[in-house]
């Protein structure tokens, strides 16, 4: 094992990722960011100068626990959506092997991208009346997009087609006859995506660091927080180029598709494709989504049952509410709101008064809530209170979705757990029940995943072992859902850790703090 250093800078600098010239925050002058490359035991460490000049940075380690393809961001505000973000590829150790081969490796990030400032956006989302933030204006393939610059009503100088960080799209050069895995990361701040590559098959091999079995898609959908890596051959007429494209589903969205030139070589990788770019699925269909997720099985070989029983279970209602005629998304009538102190202080030290204690509902009334319907009363309650879960108990939870504020609408959300692999259990349309839905669980060879969707009007159960002592988020991954509350957080073990470091205190209550 080896000990790897990283030296970031963040800061902000005026991009045109898509043409449309706005600040962004990079990482070394790049969004995304630079992909970590490590090795199974490595220590990674990054040192980070934070050149914000008025902001704090925290990145979070999205999914971090074993060999795969993950994803960094920044979770501080709604940093993430401006740029602050990139992968992370654990490669095994010398001498073992991934079950599948291939002759390159890609890696690709998914994003969307608004033109209007994070800061906007939250005061909005923080508004009476409410703005929603809307459609993003871009989908960005690896950090490149191209906004229509022609889109009247925009002030001069903005945007300007010909600058070079926009004025060609990704290329992604393959040589005919060789496989490629490429691995995806979604980050969007929204927008769940199709992504496919014009008459190429993709052979999904892994999901979120784990060995799937593998199957073969047209376009694979990703959500906000997901990584997959998927294996294709250059088998295609190599006189040519392909197009890449990623496309809003679940949303009747506006955001153009994103595009990017797969391109054979030795064609000019900047040689538009003489195709017009497939349309994709349509973007209401949830049914094949539905089908990858009950597709994806664990690996023969690689399996990891799950614990055949759970010691809890918490069926988590997903609603968008009303709280004083601010618009909120809650989890259980409860739309979660991060305290000032923080919870791994808080909960060693007892510092009670900080958070609220009356712990967060394990049920919904499921008897009488019509999930098909606006709801009968949109209130809802504010909290920062958390779940407290048994040291290395089995907890499954159950994600409802609903119809929110507006009639005949439900949508989907991507929810990712800190901390923790799960085991998805299953999916289903309408209304979860507990006495049979359980008995349609796999018990056998579930996939483990950090981030799963849940479709409109469906549930998704999960699966957990709660062994890793800590305070966890667990959140919609949708950045203004988790803004307006949609949350919660899970606390176990933490009387098993040993002593923090006194640099992590200073916020909240803990200014100028003794440790008791
Ligand atoms: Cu990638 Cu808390 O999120
Ligand atoms: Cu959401």
């Amino acid at each position: 094992a080896r000990i790897r250093h990283y030296k970031w800078e963040v800061k902000y600098e005026y991009k045109s990722q898509d043409c449309y010239k706005k600040l962004a925050i990079t990482i070394n002058g790049r969004t995304p960011g630079p992909t970590i490359e490590a090795q199974v035991n490595d220590t990674v460490v990054v040192e980070l100068k934070n050149s914000l000049l008025t902001e704090n940075v925290a990145i979070h380690w999205h999914g971090i626990r074993q060999p795969g393809t993950y994803l960094y961001h920044a979770h501080y505000g709604l940093q993430r959506e401006v740029g602050l973000n990139g992968m992370i590829r654990v490669s095994l150790p010398p001498g073992e092997s991934e079950p599948y081969t291939y002759d390159h490796d890609r890696s690709i990030l998914l994003t969307d991208w608004y033109h209007q400032s994070t800061y906007e956006q939250a005061t909005g989302l923080s508004s009476l009346p409410f703005v929603w933030v809307g459609e993003p204006q871009s989908l960005l393939i690896h950090g490149k997009g191209k906004f229509d610059c022609s889109t009247p009503g925009l002030k001069a100088g903005l945007c300007n087609a010909t600058n070079p960080e926009c004025s060609s799209p990704y290329v992604i050069t393959v040589v005919p006859g060789k496989t490629y895995r490429l691995r995806i990361g979604s980050l969007t701040s929204l927008a769940a995506l199709s992504f496919e590559i014009e008459g190429h098959n993709m052979t999904v091999v892994e999901a979120d660091g784990h060995n799937v079995e593998p199957f073969v898609v047209k376009n694979l959908f990703i959500y906000s927080g997901e990584t997959y890596s998927v294996l294709i051959k250059a088998d295609q007429a190599p006189t040519r180029n392909y197009w890449a494209v990623s496309k809003v589903i679940s949303r009747n969205s506006t955001t153009p598709n994103g595009l990017a030139i797969f391109n054979y070589y030795p064609n000019h990788p900047r040689r538009s494709p003489p195709t017009v770019p497939p349309v994709g699925p349509a973007w209401d269909d949830v049914v094949p989504r539905l089908a990858q997720g009950e597709a994806m099985k664990a690996r023969q070989g690689y399996i990891l049952p799950p614990p055949q029983t759970s010691d809890r279970v918490i069926v988590m209602l997903n609603t968008q509410n009303r709280i004083n005629g601010y618009t909120r998304w809650s989890v259980n009538n409860v739309s979660y709101n991060l305290p000032d102190t923080p919870y791994l202080i808080a909960v060693k030290d007892r510092l009670n008064h900080v958070f609220d204690q009356t712990p967060p509902p394990d049920r919904y009334d499921s008897q009488n809530y019509d999930i098909f319907s606006t709801a009968k009363n949109f209130n809802a309650t504010a909290s920062s209170s958390i779940y407290k879960l048994q040291f290395n108990s089995t907890v499954d939870i159950i994600l409802q979705n609903a119809n929110t504020i507006t009639p005949n609408n439900s949508e989907t959300h991507p929810w990712h757990l800190h901390g923790h692999d799960f085991w998805v259990m299953g999916y289903g349309q309408g209304k979860f029940d507990i006495n049979s839905d359980p008995k349609k669980y796999n018990l056998v060879d579930p996939i483990m995943k950090n981030t799963v969707s849940v479709q409109p009007y469906g549930w998704t159960a999960i699966r957990f072992v709660a062994d890793n002592p800590g305070v966890w988020a667990f959140h919609c991954h949708i950045e203004a859902h988790f803004y307006l509350g949609m949350g919660v957080v899970f606390e176990e073990g933490v009387e098993m850790l040993g002593r923090y470091p006194t640099s992590i205190t200073g916020c909240g209550d803990t200014k100028g703090y003794r440790r008791p």
